[in-house]
């Protein structure tokens, strides 16, 4: 089975935590995008979605599923009832690394403001420890040498997004190189540095995978926090 199969079954095994009448929060990705095909199947089951990024929400709008702002959505409801988004990496606690695409703080936003998170992976992403795939921050544009300093300090090589702006008007900083034993108190610590918007570490701090759907050539396995 090719990587792409694996991304569409996992998209397609997510539909079961779709709840009919709900307003449901909808990532960014290639895997997401598979589910966003898939959720236009039951589209009228739904009462609308939130999406974490302007591509994400042209994807819905093209398959003519309704796409709310989230100030309105959440004027309605108190939470979304699920948030649905792949991930780059994740680890043996559901801790995940998130902004390959560059989407991280809306995502983490929207994931947040959702009752349960389901973070849709093909087997590629299981990871020990997070950290091989380089952790993206979004950082306002005049911050960018002061974080990537202590980016340094911490043990990592910051690589600026070459052309690259974020939906919110910012850049984004690739830190290769950490080792990711302790992701909580790393989400912590970046999230503190004056300038940096948000890291793309999702663990306790803000909204782990409640559930990892994992394809694999065998099935999707689930995996719980
Ligand atoms: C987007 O900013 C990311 O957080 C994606 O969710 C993540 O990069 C996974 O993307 P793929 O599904 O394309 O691997």
């Amino acid at each position: 089975m090719t990587q792409d199969e694996l991304k569409t079954r996992v998209a397609k095994a997510a539909l079961e935590y779709v709840q009919a009448g709900t307003i449901i929060g909808v990532g960014t990705g290639s895997t997401a995008n598979k589910f966003i095909d898939a959720l236009a199947t039951i589209k009228d089951s739904i009462r609308g979605t939130v999406a974490s990024s302007e591509a994400t929400a042209e994807r819905l709008r093209a398959h003519g599923i309704p796409v709310l702002d989230l100030n309105d959505a959440l004027a309605e409801v108190r939470q979304l009832s699920v948030y649905i988004d792949g991930a780059d990496e994740f680890d043996g606690e559901n801790n995940l690394t998130k902004g390959g695409g560059g989407a991280l703080t809306r995502e983490k936003i929207v994931a947040c403001a959702s009752a349960q998170f389901i973070c849709i992976v093909d087997q590629s992403k299981q990871v020990e420890h997070l950290g091989a795939f380089p952790l993206p921050i979004e950082v306002i544009p005049m911050a960018r040498a002061y974080v990537a300093g202590i980016a340094r300090e911490l043990g990592g090589d910051p690589v600026l997004r070459e052309g690259f702006t974020t939906d919110n008007g910012n850049i984004i900083l690739d830190v290769h190189g950490l080792r990711i034993t302790e992701p909580d108190l790393l989400e912590e610590r970046l999230n503190h540095v004056p300038g940096v918007v948000t890291c793309g570490i999702f663990s306790r701090f803000s909204h782990k995978g409640d559930v990892v759907l994992m394809g694999t050539p065998d099935g999707v396995e689930r995996i719980e926090a």
